[in-house]
């Protein structure tokens, strides 16, 4: 979950790699640092807390000379976030950042570094001091770097330089994400694209047990037998501008507001010739042959799943379920003889959704996935992938991501087969136009979030049926921006027991836009308010009532969560706010989870 940026060239490398990181940051932000080579040495910055920290400390960079280094937003894992367990780590020779886990770090010590003093608490110290051993015993690097590939255990994207060469930079990789960024008279190394398109669009993938051997003018892949990899570069289609917040005060509120437009994006994309929604023939034929769904995701795009299950057996009649993948992944459900699974991630990077699609490979299953991000590991180990165009989402609190999964669901259930006859053109048009109204409502969110829920310490979102799955979605955006507890909870299930928890004052949210338990929700809005809870309902137009603060326009029942989300994401953003907190960057949370 960490970033890491890598730069040889002609230019200073520290304020390239601080500019880099800070489009990493979302990758993890408890601590910083960076190791730059100059002259035989290599200085080493580092730095708790948020990069400005290590920024200030470096003055931008300035106080850093040299053309080669390597820099790192940390996310810890093992060790505390504090200074001697930030990256890099170093050896008498290397230094090197790593983002991942090292899972027999404790054999490997025990193994080869029994005399070994180490400086920090953290499994990445034992890669550089492994290092540092193979190649005193005598080991060339590539050699060395083979060596660690062969008896590491666990997930690495490495980027390590040495102060005895002044003229190459590695890269080394397995299961987290790494890059090459391929420049003119230099080269680049990086978690994402993002953080080196502001000087590369040209990047090299290197895949699982690959390592990179990266100069100035070169770049020479490898697998983990020495073989030469020959290997085109890609272009990146993305802009700087899609990764700047423009006049926003946070990329939330830019993301929220850019979902119309998502929306319309996807449509243009879906669309065959005739103008019609449609996904590859041969993904259709894969969904068409097997006899169950198995939706596989973590946290908000899991809730997506949920919602793609019930268009799955709704609209196209299919058997569907979605799971969580850290559960699935080791608790496998008795699956039925033909299974289909399509992987729901944003980043297309998230370890636990990876882990089962290693697994059901093993086990000779197809499998789709939907990501946002092309080329991402998920997407090049599926059968297929189905793009969600949302464009990057840097904020960690995931919004239009969440949308456009429910749309590219939609659209691919409707494909299947569309037993209801939803116009689903029409519909997600107008669900556009209806989403950019709700953007207008900006002040009525903020003036809800700052007298209802922000004063609150704990909060509840009810709804039944898709409204159910939407408070799912928008109990998890309130605590994970806001910290204030909250929970989604099926509205006719509160009675059992979690009503106990409503007192004086206690915000509930309910969301009510299906017309057949409309009366049954209200009812339990009823119980909720005769035991003290302040209620702010969220309901479609044609159930609303004079006394519901929030009116969506009437969009088709079924894909009411496209509609119903957004208010419920304005109420966390404004809620956060009003508490002052960290919008972008909650506490505790990384953007991209690449350890399981
Ligand atoms: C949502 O706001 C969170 N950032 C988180 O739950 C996220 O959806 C989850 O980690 C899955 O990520 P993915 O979609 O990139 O796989």
């Amino acid at each position: 979950m960490c970033g890491i940026v890598g730069y040889i060239g002609p230019r200073e490398a520290a304020p390239i790699l601080l500019d880099g990181l800070s489009k990493l940051e979302y990758r993890g932000y408890d601590s910083a640092g960076l190791a730059i080579y100059n002259d035989g040495v290599i200085t080493v910055e580092r730095a708790v807390g948020k990069l400005v920290n290590l920024y200030e400390k470096t003055d931008g960079g300035n106080k850093l000379k040299g053309t080669l280094g390597i820099g790192h937003t940390r996310w810890a894992t093992h060790g505390k976030p504090n200074e001697v367990n930030a990256h890099p780590h170093s050896s008498e020779n290397f230094s090197l950042v790593h983002n991942g886990i090292i899972e027999n770090e404790a054999e490997l010590r025990r193994t080869y570094l029994r005399d070994v003093e180490f400086a920090s608490d953290t499994d990445t110290e034992v890669v550089v001091r492994l290092l540092e051993k193979f190649t005193s015993e005598g080991e060339e690097m590539d050699v060395a770097i083979m060596h660690l590939i062969d008896i590491i255990e666990g997930s690495y994207a490495l980027a390590i330089i040495d102060r005895r060469d002044p003229d190459h930079m590695y890269a080394v990789k397995n299961k987290s994400p790494l890059l090459v960024g391929k420049g003119e008279g230099f080269n680049m190394i990086g978690s994402d694209a993002m953080a080196m398109i502001a000087h590369t669009d040209t990047f090299y993938e290197i895949q699982d047990k690959e390592f990179a051997i990266v100069t100035r003018d070169s770049v020479e892949l490898y697998t983990s037998y020495s073989k030469r990899i020959d290997r085109e570069p890609y272009k990146a289609e993305l802009d700087l501008s899609d990764i700047s917040k423009g006049t926003y005060p946070h990329y939330m509120l830019k993301e929220i507001e850019e979902q119309p437009l998502v929306i319309r994006r996807i449509i243009g994309e879906y669309q065959n010739e005739a103008g019609e929604l449609t996904v590859p023939e041969e993904i259709l034929a894969d969904v068409r042959d097997c006899d169950k769904i198995y939706i596989i995701a973590c946290g908000t795009s899991y809730h997506a799943g949920i919602i793609g299950k019930h268009f799955f057996e709704n609209i196209a009649g299919k058997p569907a379920e979605s799971c969580v993948a850290s559960e699935f992944v080791y608790n496998t459900p008795l699956l039925t003889e033909k299974p289909l699974f399509i992987f729901i991630s944003q980043s297309g990077e998230t370890a636990d959704s990876r882990a089962v699609l290693v697994k059901i490979k093993e086990m000779g299953y197809k499998s789709i996935t939907l990501t946002n991000v092309k080329g991402s590991t998920l997407s090049r180990e599926a059968d297929h992938t189905l793009l969600l165009y949302a464009g990057p989402e840097i904020a960690v609190a995931s919004t239009k991501a969440y949308t456009a999964q429910i749309a590219v669901l939609a659209i691919l259930a409707a494909s299947v087969k569309n037993r209801i006859g939803i116009d689903l053109k029409y519909e997600l048009a107008l669900i556009a136009n209806t989403i950019e109204g709700l953007c207008g409502d900006r002040e009525l969110y903020n003036r809800l979030a700052e007298e209802y829920i922000a004063p609150s310490r704990n909060c509840f979102y009810i709804g039944r049926g898709v409204d159910y799955y939407v408070c799912l979605e928008a109990a998890l955006k309130l605590k994970e921006i806001s910290y204030v507890q909250t929970e989604g909870f099926a509205a006719g299930e509160l009675k059992h027991g979690t009503i106990a928890l409503i007192e004086d004052g206690t915000p509930v949210v309910a969301v009510i836009t299906q017309s057949n338990t409309n009366l049954n929700t209200r009812s339990n809005v009823k119980e909720v308010i005769s035991r003290g809870a302040k209620v702010i309902r969220i309901s479609s137009k044609s159930l609303s009532t004079r006394k519901d603060q929030i009116v969506i326009g009437d969009v088709h029942e079924m894909l009411s969560p496209l509609v119903s989300v957004v208010p419920a994401q304005y109420l966390a953003y404004y809620t956060a706010l009003h508490r002052g907190c960290d919008i972008d960057k909650p506490r505790n949370l990384a953007k991209s989870v690449t350890v399981e």
